[in-house]
């Protein structure tokens, strides 16, 4: 698709990732509709942007409907929506057994249907004017497995296989309309504190066997590509019509690894061994 006019919309634009998305669409000449649950995180990423950037910062919960419902109608407002960037997401670690039930809940509530709701919200008015694509950020961890992340891991695979599918249905029903799924690597943003601020964690206190593995895990996102390596990603595949998004091919050689172990019948190798 031609990036040439029209809205974006970027959730979770208070980010690392979100943020860097603002500025790479900015520079592409779009309007923004820029949302996050932060208000303080969102206004920081607007003033951020160049001077006569057209933006409208929107503050609300990826997991209400009535706030993509909105995203869409300020998006029409300007110039018609083009690309919607479905990018928010929390990342709370711990044992599947015995993580709170509402650490699980939220993940699932803001990284699943945060996600779905968008993709509602947006299709409709994309589908009408012929032309858009709708573009999910899932993880690495939407196409392997790690321990101590299983909200994550579970929320992120649905995603994957949500956008694999609606870009089955939008070839069948509405091929100017697209869709596309962003598998990132390790990427140096605040990830893992402002999900623990969005759980309203203040002392988080880890079982000894989730402790190591999950500094482990953080020392990697610390360690990552910065979230520009994401955004440009982005663009290029939403020109060039490319459903996968993988920035960093180690993600695919995991991939690769995983395909085999099932062929093999070998078991899944632990990646955060
Ligand atoms: N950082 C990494 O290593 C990495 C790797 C793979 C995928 N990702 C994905 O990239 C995306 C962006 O993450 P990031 O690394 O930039 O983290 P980030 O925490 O910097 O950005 C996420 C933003 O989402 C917002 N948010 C959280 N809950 C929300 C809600 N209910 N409604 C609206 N906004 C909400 C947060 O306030 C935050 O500003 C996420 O989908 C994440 O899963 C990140």
């Amino acid at each position: 698709m031609e990036l040439a006019g029209g809205a974006a919309i970027v959730t979770g634009a208070g980010g690392g990732i979100g943020g860097a998305l603002a500025h790479r669409l900015a520079a592409e000449g779009l309007a923004l509709v820029l949302s996050d649950l932060d208000a303080d995180r969102l206004a920081a990423t607007v003033a951020s942007l160049p001077e006569g950037t057209d933006v409208t910062a929107v503050v609300g919960d990826v997991s209400d409907p009535a706030h993509h419902a909105e995203l869409v109608t300020v998006a029409e407002d300007h110039g018609g929506l083009v690309l919607s960037v479905l990018n928010a997401a929390v990342y709370l670690p711990g044992q599947s057994w015995d993580m709170p039930i509402e650490q699980w809940q939220l993940q699932v509530d803001v990284n699943f249907w945060g996600v779905l709701h968008g993709v509602r919200a947006a299709v409709p008015a994309m589908a009408a004017r012929g032309t858009g694509t709708v573009v999910a950020v899932s993880s690495g961890a939407g196409l392997v497995a790690m321990p101590m992340l299983a909200p994550y891991v579970a929320t992120k695979h649905a995603v994957v296989g949500l956008m694999e599918s609606l870009q089955h249905e939008l070839a069948r029903t509405n091929p100017g309309v697209r869709a596309a799924v962003v598998c990132p690597g390790n990427i140096a943003t605040p990830l893992a504190m402002n999900s623990l601020d969005a759980a309203n964690v203040v002392n988080e206190q880890l079982p000894d066997a989730a402790a190591g593995v999950v500094a482990g895990l953080r020392a990697g996102v610390a360690a990552g590509a910065g979230p520009m390596t994401v955004a440009d990603a982005v663009v290029d595949a939403v020109r060039e019509d490319r459903f996968w998004v993988l920035p960093q091919p180690e993600v695919a050689y995991g991939a690769l690894d995983r395909v085999q172990r099932i062929v093999d019948g070998r078991p899944p190798v632990d990646l955060a061994g």
